[in-house]
């Protein structure tokens, strides 16, 4: 099943236990616009190149519609509609008032210089510029995309605007990026599978843990585990995949990948088939790399007694049914991967407030936002007698529904 009829599935489930009137579910499903856009730029050796750029804006019944932009050779308008609808969940689950939206670039970014991407960003802004804003639509880096890349949307959309800040999120700390944006997808991961297995009346320490994909979230998500007392025992990215059973020095394997641009050829563990990775034997897996990877091929050969969905739909909608029947027990991404754009929030309340938290207010307010989004998951799962996921949509879906009736349709 493709991203977006995963995702319609999932709100369509949530919306039939909230009882939702079908006109207000169709208002809530179809995106408030989508934009497409025509990039032309001159290459570094003067021939023009043209690629499409996207952006879609789902809901904006809380407020700013938020998400990320990624540069990718397959950015594919129906997962980019799916991601988009799924910031719309995902902002309400955690209570932060934003809306959702998605965007990208088909383009292949390692085979672009930097000043050919510098030159594709400005014109992606210049074409969007009018149509994103401090209170409209507020991008952040995704795949293939980073502070440098909200540095220019920054810049270009100053020229239009004035300077900006608030115009986008993660940016480098020089231009009013926040402190513990780096960490914030991963150290809520971690907050997260705090509050599951606290709920299950287990804790960190000592739990055996698997994380597919070691870049931003993976390796954040494995370095505080680790100093919770939690054993990494395997790991893999796009280069090979590694085990051991005692656990893994995670530090060791940070140095070794900066090094050497991979988990491959660790020393400090055996390399398995990176197949074999979301079937290691471990109490929790993490999913940090690609969506739609736990899918009815792999998830009835799955070890772990409880998965913590780091990356974007990395379950489908098939492989839920067999896990909730294994008593697999699943903490979903709207929830779960929340921390990144919980801070982008701060981030964004920094800018138009001009000051700055330290980090130690950043994490701690983190970490009240993950605890306080667990408990109202559960809730919801209590009222409608669901599991997490259902949970979590339900709670989303509701908050965003309320938002839209009381703003109402008066023309
Ligand atoms: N960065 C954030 O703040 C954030 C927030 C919410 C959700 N997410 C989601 O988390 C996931 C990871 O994001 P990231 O920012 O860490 O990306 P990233 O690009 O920094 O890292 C991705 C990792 O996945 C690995 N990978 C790619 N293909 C793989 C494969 N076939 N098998 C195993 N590993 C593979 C890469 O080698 C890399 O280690 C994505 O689904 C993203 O949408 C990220």
């Amino acid at each position: 099943m493709n991203a977006l009829a995963a995702t319609n599935r999932n709100f369509k489930l949530a919306s039939r236990l909230l009882g939702l009137d079908s006109k207000l579910e169709q208002c809530l499903l179809i995106p408030f616009r989508e934009i497409k856009v025509e990039c032309t730029i001159p290459k570094d050796d003067g021939s023009l190149a043209t690629f499409i750029g996207f952006r879609v804006q789902h809901d904006n019944a809380r407020g700013p519609m938020k998400g990320g932009i990624r540069y990718h050779p397959e950015v594919d308008p129906d997962e980019v509609n799916a991601l988009a609808q799924l910031m719309t969940w995902k902002t309400a689950v955690a209570n932060i008032p934003y809306g959702g939206a998605k965007g990208g670039i088909g383009c292949s970014p390692s085979d672009l210089s930097i000043s050919e991407l510098e030159r594709l960003t400005r014109v992606f802004t210049q074409k969007i510029h009018d149509l994103i804003g401090i209170h409209t639509d507020v991008p952040a880096p995704d795949m293939g995309t980073n502070p440098q890349t909200m540095a220019w949307i920054l810049d270009e959309y100053s020229k239009f605007h004035g300077y900006s800040p608030a115009v986008v999120t993660g940016k480098p700390i020089d231009l009013g990026g926040s402190l513990g944006r780096d960490a914030a997808t991963g150290r809520g991961v971690l907050f997260a599978a705090e509050a599951l297995l606290r709920d299950h009346g287990k804790s960190i320490a000592g739990q055996r843990f698997v994380v597919q994909g070691f870049g931003n979230v993976g390796s954040w998500a494995a370095q505080l585990i680790t100093e919770q007392g939690g054993k990494i025992v395997a790991v893999s990215d796009i280069t090979g995949a590694i085990k051991n059973k005692n656990g893994i020095d995670i530090a060791s394997l940070l140095k070794h990948v900066k090094e050497n641009r991979g988990v491959k050829g660790f020393h400090g563990a055996d390399s398995i088939d990176p197949n074999s990775i979301l079937v290691e034997d471990c109490d929790v897996l993490i999913p940090a790399a690609l969506g739609g990877v736990i899918n009815r091929d792999n998830a009835k050969d799955i070890k772990a007694k409880f998965i913590v969905e780091a990356a974007n739909h990395p379950t489908d909608p098939e492989a839920d049914e067999i896990l909730a029947k294994k008593g697999v027990v699943i903490l979903p991404d709207i929830y779960a991967n929340s921390g990144g754009v919980t801070v982008s929030y701060f981030e964004w309340v920094q800018n138009i407030q001009g000051f700055m938290w330290d980090e130690e207010r950043v994490n701690t307010e983190l970490k009240a936002y993950m605890n306080r989004g667990f408990k109202d998951v559960k809730d919801m799962c209590k009222t409608h007698n669901c599991d997490l996921r259902m949970g979590a949509f339900t709670l989303g879906v509701n908050r965003v529904a309320r938002a839209t009736t009381l703003r109402g349709w008066e023309a």
